[in-house]
Order: C-alpha cells, then sequence, then structure tokens
C-alpha cells in the first residue's frame, strides 16, 4: 500500500501532489502549432456550439464549486449567460432548457446518481450535453452527447482534490474554446489567456514546495471548534471549497462566505480568537475588489478575529491586518483559484492527520454516491 501511495502517507497528500499534472494533462494535446484549442473530440459540430445561447452547470459537491468557478470565467471570456445548479435541484426546479442550451456536467466518477438524473434530465428537455469527467466509460459520459475528459488519473482519496484542479482546467478549456468560436477580440483575448494557463502547473509546483507553516498552523489549530472561510469573486467557490474539505477531513464546523455578504450577517460570528481564511484577489482585480477584500479583514481583525490570509506574492497592502499570510504565486484574477485553493487543501489534510482521524477515508462519505 505505501508503493501505490507513492512515498506519501496518505493517497489525499500524493493527489494534492500530483496536481500540476492534473492541470498539466488536461491541457496537453488541445492546442494545436499555432496554439489554439482543438477540440475535435467534443464531437458537436462548431455551428451547434456558436448557437448555444445559454449554458447550465450541473454537479455536486466539490465538482459544483468547480462550476461556480467556471461560470465567472465562461461568463467573462464569452459573454453566454451561465447558471450553476446543485444537480440535484436542477431536475426538481422546472429548468429552462432549449436546443440552444448546453448543459456542461462535472463530475469526478461519471457515476454520481443526482448529476447523471440531471443530464438526463436536459437531455430529454432537448439541450445539448458536455459531460467534464475524470473517468473514461463512465456512466455520465456515455449518457451525454459529447466528453470533455479531465486527466488527473485516478483519484482514490474521498475528499477531492486534483480533480477539482482538473475539472476547472477543463471548463477554461471550454469557455476559452467557446471564445476563440465567437472570434474576434474574443479569440485575441482567449489566445492569451491559454498562454497563461500554460504556464500554472509550474507555478502549482512551486506552491507545493512552500506550504511549511500552513502546515504549521494546522497543527496547532487541532482543537479549534469553528473556521470560517471568506472570498470573493472566483475566490468566493474557494472559499466555500476550503470549509467543505474542513468538514469533511476534520468534522470541525466551518463555512465560506462571499466577502461582501460579511455585513449582512456573518460579521456577527466574530468574536476575539475566531479563525478566518481570507481569499485575496490578486491586487490587479478589475473594480478594486482587492482594496474591498482588504478592508474586510481590517472590519473582522479590529473585533479579534485570528486573520489568516492567502495572498499574491508581492501583495503588501495585506501586511498590516493579517496574523497569517499565506503567499501563492502571482497569476491572473481568473486563473488564481487554481493556486489559492491548494494551501487550503492542505491545511485540512493537515488538521485532520493532527486530530488522528482517517484522511482518505472521512466517516459517513462515500467516493462515489450512486443512489439518489
Ligand atoms: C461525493 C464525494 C465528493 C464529490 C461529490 C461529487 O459526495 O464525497 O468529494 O465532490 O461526490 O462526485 P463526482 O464524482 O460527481 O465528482
Amino acid at each position: 500500500a505505501a508503493a501505490e501511495k507513492g512515498g506519501y502517507d496518505t493517497f489525499m497528500e500524493k493527489e494534492i501532489h500530483e496536481q500540476p499534472h492534473a492541470v498539466g494533462d488536461t491541457l496537453l494535446g488541445r492546442t494545436d502549432e499555432a496554439g489554439h484549442l482543438v477540440l475535435d473530440e467534443l464531437r458537436i459540430s462548431e455551428e451547434q456550439l456558436k448557437a448555444v445561447d445559454r449554458i447550465t452547470i450541473v454537479a455536486c459537491g466539490t465538482a459544483a464549486y468547480a462550476g461556480m468557478v467556471a461560470k465567472y470565467a465562461i461568463e467573462h471570456w464569452t459573454r453566454i449567460p451561465v447558471e450553476v445548479a446543485l444537480a440535484h435541484e436542477f431536475r426538481y426546479c422546472d429548468p429552462i432548457v432549449s436546443e440552444r442550451t448546453l448543459v456542461v456536467s462535472i463530475s469526478q466518477s461519471g457515476e454520481t446518481m443526482d448529476t447523471l438524473m440531471a443530464v438526463k434530465h436536459a437531455r430529454d428537455l432537448g439541450a445539448l450535453t458536455v459531460s467534464v469527467c475524470n473517468t473514461h466509460g463512465s456512466t455520465i459520459p456515455r449518457e451525454s452527447d459529447a466528453v470533455l475528459y479531465t486527466h488527473a488519473g485516478p483519484e482514490i482519496a474521498v475528499a477531492s482534490t486534483k480533480a477539482f484542479l482538473a475539472q476547472i482546467t477543463a471548463c477554461y478549456v471550454l469557455g476559452l474554446y467557446l471564445a476563440q468560436l465567437r472570434g474576434g477580440s474574443y479569440a485575441d483575448d482567449a489566445h492569451a489567456v491559454l498562454k497563461e494557463l500554460q504556464e500554472v502547473p509550474d507555478k502549482i509546483e512551486k506552491l507545493l514546495g512552500d506550504l511549511d507553516r500552513v502546515r504549521e498552523i494546522a497543527r496547532f489549530m487541532a482543537d479549534t471548534r469553528s473556521v470560517l472561510f471568506l472570498g470573493r469573486h472566483v475566490g468566493y467557490p474557494v472559499a466555500m471549497e476550503g470549509a467543505l474539505k474542513l468538514k469533511e477531513l476534520a468534522y470541525i464546523h466551518a463555512e465560506g462566505f462571499a466577502a461582501g455578504e460579511l455585513k449582512h450577517g456573518p460579521i456577527a460570528l466574530i468574536e476575539p480568537g475566531q479563525p478566518v481564511f481570507i481569499v485575496v484577489p490578486g491586487p490587479d482585480t478589475p473594480h478594486g475588489l482587492h482594496g474591498k477584500v482588504v478592508s474586510n479583514i481590517q472590519e473582522i481583525r479590529a473585533r479579534g478575529a485570528r486573520t489568516l490570509v492567502i495572498a499574491q506574492e508581492g501583495d503588501t497592502a495585506v501586511e498590516p491586518f493579517a496574523d497569517e499570510i499565506l503567499r501563492v504565486p502571482a497569476t491572473s484574477p481568473m486563473l488564481a483559484p487554481l493556486l489559492t485553493v491548494v494551501p487550503l487543501q492542505v491545511f485540512a489534510l493537515e488538521l485532520s492527520t493532527a486530530k488522528g482521524l482517517d484522511v482518505d477515508q472521512p466517516r459517513n462519505l462515500a467516493k462515489s454516491v450512486t443512489v439518489e
């Protein structure tokens, strides 16, 4: 079993370290010599894809958070409206779907019953269905019009890590491909983003070598009873995912919030010593979002929160208000989730280990939920 884990103590740790490959392999072979995306494997005609006027993403759990990240990116790059629905809600909410709707399901296993039923329902309503999936020959891709495989390799640990990064990457690829099909400045912008995306695996590799501090923090926090996570824009689903990892692995009450929502309720939870992770957008994020999140850190720190700040290298504005700063390599705002989630994965892993829990097989959870 030790050999299967490649020298790591747990599958989760191994899979976290495989993330540069999960992203790199999901990009591999999907561009031509000129650096344009080629997705013949999709098997949906360019005409049909160009006619798409609405996208609905269906997924559960971590895959749904990948979908939330994808919404920001695909809408920005294509100007096609994107909605994200939990698969088990989608079917029962009388969804608005036409033959020009692209329903994108995201599933690591390809066997999640809730997601499968959502796909079947979408197809019955006449939608075009694409499966973003990590498992060849599984049920959801077979029941879909097309598939875009993530190439994360088998994921054994129940809590998803490398599949999440691969799902986000595949959704970026899909969004950039749709932008490329739109042509003009959409295509030019997509080309530039794709180039930057190709640099992300090296950045993840560098980040993975730089996580000693977050491990230490986690070990000191083994008795903590509640942790909050704040994020904004694409950092919002990252905050949700950070909270989910902690619930799944360490059985600690954890909640992710949109940072802008803080003043509308959650700030009441802040009392002296309350640990709060804040996923800070890069300083060049549009609309001054960086400054707004820095103000949030200031506000909760003034009320006694222990601020654990995830910020880009070189972001000095966070320094006065951070109890701890966890640095991630700089990247453009839309791609940041591929980096900012990594310290949160490692935090949950390490805290679970410190509590003596089974990291790979948390209680009450299944890797793939094949019942409704
Ligand atoms: C289960 C797992 C989660 C996973 C979710 C969706 O609940 O415990 O880690 O995110 O299913 O799984 P899928 O295979 O559809 O991505």
